[in-house]
């Protein structure tokens, strides 16, 4: 379907960008900051390309300033950005570090200033060490009531000021590398304890977003979830059930867990059958209903295309760590499906579809299927960029894949979605948690010369320009 004229976007739009604490602060251990599962993990030897981590990052810790002054040039109405959980307790719980919380105070005054909407992601992976070493961090249900304590800090120190919220970002993606693929922390490949984490996480979001509307009945929260909508490879009967059963596995588990607050019956039972069901309590439902979203917050990036998989059964890409070409992983499920490459769509360098349609599919997927408001939370092209001798960054590429990515966004509105807004992924080039800081994202290019790493000068990028011509214009000078 093809409209003849598209809608316009809202005029309350959220025309917004992204980043995440470790991916950006650095700082690692200042102001009383306690050490995250990543700060452990990115010393072990091969974790990460060249052992890059986030100790210094981008420095917006101190630089936060200067960054909020660029998008404030920039005209943005939204950042959304990510509190760092061992800033504010440096070891999970007990009393808060006033320091790490006037931080953020600091940075949300200066947002608001500016008009920019604060959008506040409670948790973005860095999981404090503590609570990894004490109880086995999201595999514990000891975790809920820390989690709950930790962000209801933040509700009554910021809800007045803050009325977006992210409650945990990409737990799917998070929880599959950290389980299945054992490629994030803690490093496990065990299907059944990606389960039980997963229920742990599901319990904790909603108990949160349960304390949120008690502590700001007047804000917005939803969870941001990794989005790849899912392709069949054919028309063939087998590879459409081989897509379905993707799509139950993949997405449905998470999305359908957090917006009905049940687990789809299916899947349960398909689980029950492999004895990798979680174990779920008397009450654990109770806690799931009420404590479902406002809004389905989406990270958008590519699609998956979905074969059937006769042969050993486990669909899992590895991610690769090398810096030079990469994949995504997706959760295998043995005997269900498998993914393979989508000749019908480019690739990024990292081997990402580029699939602007796509999204406009999982627009209408998701608001048919679930019929919440939808944020996207993030999307992006993560390239290499070149910084030219007169202090240009002419990225047309990602000018390119951002303005498809937009129309879609319109399509997608015009098909009767009801888009909240839309943060660019990333605001500042960041660390990107596996392949350091080669692949960038940002509309300000952030110079680590490795002769001068602590220089970090900001350099705007073309695609700043043009976005600021995207915001001002409301979307229509794309
Ligand atoms: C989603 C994650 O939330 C973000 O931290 C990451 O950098 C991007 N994907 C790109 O891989």
């Amino acid at each position: 379907m093809q409209h003849r004229e598209r809608k316009p976007f809202p005029a309350d739009f959220l025309w917004g960008a992204a980043s995440a604490a470790y991916q950006v602060e650095g700082a690692w251990d200042a102001d009383g900051k306690g050490p995250s599962v990543w700060d452990i993990f990115t010393r072990e030897p091969g974790r990460t390309f060249q052992g890059s981590n986030g100790e210094v990052a981008v420095d917006h810790y101190h630089r936060f300033e200067e960054d909020v002054a660029l998008m404030a040039e920039m005209g943005l109405k939204a950042y959304r950005f990510s509190v760092s959980w061992p800033r504010i307790f440096p070891t999970g719980r007990g009393a808060p570090n006033e320091a790490g919380l006037a931080f953020y105070e600091r940075l949300i005054d200066a947002l608001r200033a500016h008009g920019i909407e604060p959008v506040l992601t409670l948790y973005h992976w860095d999981l404090p060490q503590a609570l990894q070493d004490e109880y086995g961090g999201w595999e514990s249900r000891r975790i809920i009531a820390d989690f709950e304590h930790y962000c209801v800090t933040l509700f009554q120190r910021f809800g007045g000021k803050v009325k977006w919220w992210v409650s945990l970002n990409e737990q799917n993606y998070n929880l599959t590398n950290a389980y299945q693929l054992g490629t994030h922390p803690p490093a496990v490949q065990d299907r059944k304890r990606f389960f039980a984490a997963n229920h742990v996480a599901f319990l904790a979001n909603a108990t949160v977003i349960a304390a949120f509307r008690r502590h700001v009945p007047d804000g917005h929260i939803g969870p941001s979830f990794a989005y790849s909508p899912a392709y069949p490879a054919s028309c063939d009967p087998a590879e459409l059930l081989a897509f379905e059963n993707a799509e139950e596995f993949t997405n449905h588990w998470w999305l359908g867990t957090y917006c009905f607050g049940r687990y789809p019956r299916g899947t349960l039972a398909w689980l029950r059958e492999t004895g990798e069901a979680p174990e779920i309590m008397p009450g654990d439902e109770a806690i799931l209903r009420a404590g479902t979203p406002d809004f389905v917050g989406i990270n958008y990036y590519q699609t998956l295309t979905y074969t059937t998989n006769a042969l050993d059964g486990v669909t899992m890409q590895r991610i690769n760590t090398t810096g030079e070409k990469g994949t995504t992983p997706s959760s295998g499920v043995p005997g269900l499906y498998r993914t393979l490459p989508n000749p019908r769509v480019e690739t990024t360098n990292w081997d990402w579809a580029i699939d602007p349609v796509g999204l406009r599919i999982g627009l209408r997927r998701l608001s048919s299927r679930y019929a919440l408001p939808i944020l996207i939370t993030e999307n992006g092209l993560g390239e290499f960029d070149t910084l030219t001798e007169d202090e240009r960054v002419h990225d047309d590429y990602r000018i390119d894949y951002l303005r498809r990515h937009i129309e879609a966004c319109r399509d997608g509105i015009s098909d009767g979605v009801q888009l909240l807004g839309y943060c660019a992924w990333s605001f500042t080039d960041i660390l990107s948690w596996l392949n350091g800081y080669q692949k960038r994202y940002g509309f300000v290019y952030v110079d680590r010369d490795e002769h001068d790493p602590r220089d970090l000068r900001r350099v705007r990028k073309d695609s700043f320009y043009w976005y600021r011509r995207v915001i001002a214009s409301g979307g229509v000078d794309l």
